[in-house]
């Protein structure tokens, strides 16, 4: 039997994004296009999204960028077997936008629409890229989450932990604002890091000394902040130290609770090899990622990071996340509905 094609649609945040993607019936995939608009330069001057602004731009830009993963995958739009589309958590106003065109899509087309969970999207992502079979402990640290949550299948999530006020992500933009490195924060601190020393400043490790898996950042923001008020004007290299510092607890924490996570999946799944799949925007960051790759030496489980490009939000984890509901007969009426908030 041929593979099933799948167009997926993302708009949940500041991404406008399109991709076709095959699986066939092994459960293998493919790429066959992925198309990403980022409106950074939109909301670049106001130091963050503006969600009205994210969803005007969605209006304006998804058509094009639908027809341009079409053209790039080859294919007629009436050739896929089902339409997905990201139907929530995220800005209520571009989910919309999303998810309306691609009902109008399957009505129009009739082919199937699966609305898709953005976690469940992030959280399937490795299967697509590697390969991976379920079971998986996942590591999602993006702009707005930070989240461990246990894979058993498609549909079957446990979560285990979350943070508790800022995501990791967002604690990158907020100690970038208050450096002035500009927006999106993360790839400025992490390239300004180089320059500092890392020891300088011992900022806290929140909640780190509990055993329960959740994050909590603000603590660390905050000190942060106390920091470089006390130092004003901040020299250049004392913004290196700071965010060299600042990276250095950040990866202690994250990499300590991920040790204590493949802890847990150890105890709780002896019969499954551990397992490690990381997503989300922050995993792009090299520190990050070497903290996380020790975590799971240190515990003898393999660790999985897809490419940046399909860690960060993109349209091909959409479209994959629909293939796999499809391939299960999961699909959703033209009277599904957006959700601003929608946990696993
Ligand atoms: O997954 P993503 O593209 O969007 C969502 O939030 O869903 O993640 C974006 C987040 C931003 O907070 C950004 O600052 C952070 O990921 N990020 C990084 C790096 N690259 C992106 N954080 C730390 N280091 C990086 N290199
Ligand atoms: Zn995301």
């Amino acid at each position: 039997q041929a593979p099933q094609a799948v167009l997926g649609i993302e708009t949940s945040c500041d991404e406008t994004a399109a991709a076709i993607v095959l699986r066939d019936q092994s459960g293998k995939g493919g790429i066959r296009s992925n198309v990403v608009r980022s409106q950074l330069e939109e909301h670049a001057q106001y130091g963050g999204v503006v969600p009205e602004l994210a969803a005007r731009a969605h209006v304006t830009h998804l058509d094009r960028i639908i027809a341009e993963a079409a053209r790039q995958a080859d294919m007629e739009l009436s050739e896929v077997d089902a339409i997905a589309a990201t139907a929530g958590p995220g800005l209520i106003g571009g989910v919309l936008v999303g998810l309306t065109t691609a009902k109008a899509l399957a009505a129009a087309l009739g082919k199937p629409l699966v609305a898709v969970n953005h976690l469940e999207a992030h959280a399937l992502t490795a299967r697509l890229t590697d390969g991976v079979t379920f079971p998986y402990l996942m590591l999602l640290v993006s702009g707005g989450h930070s989240q461990f949550v246990l894979v058993r299948g498609v549909g079957d999530y446990e979560r285990w932990g979350s943070t508790i006020d800022d995501a990791l992500g967002e604690a990158f933009d907020k100690v970038a604002k208050l450096l002035s490195l500009g927006h999106p924060g993360g790839p400025a601190v992490e390239r300004t890091a180089l320059n500092g020393d890392p020891k300088r400043f011992a900022f806290p490790r929140p909640l780190l000394r509990e055993q329960r898996l959740d994050f909590s950042f603000s603590g660390l923001k905050t000190a942060v902040r106390l920091e470089a008020e006390k130092r004003q004007p901040l020299s250049d290299q004392d913004v290196a130290d700071i965010a060299a510092s600042f990276q250095a607890a950040a990866c202690d924490v994250v990499g300590t609770r991920t040790r204590q996570a493949l802890e847990r999946f150890r105890a709780e799944l002896p019969e499954h090899p551990p397992q490690l799949v990381v997503a989300g925007g922050v995993a792009a960051n090299k520190q990050i990622g070497a903290a996380l790759r020790a975590a799971a030496e240190a515990t003898g489980a393999r660790v999985v990071i897809p490419p940046p490009a399909l860690c960060t939000d993109n349209g091909a984890m959409v479209a994959w996340a629909g293939a796999e509901r499809l391939a299960l007969g999961v699909t959703d009426g033209l009277d599904v509905v957006a959700r601003p908030r929608w946990p696993l």
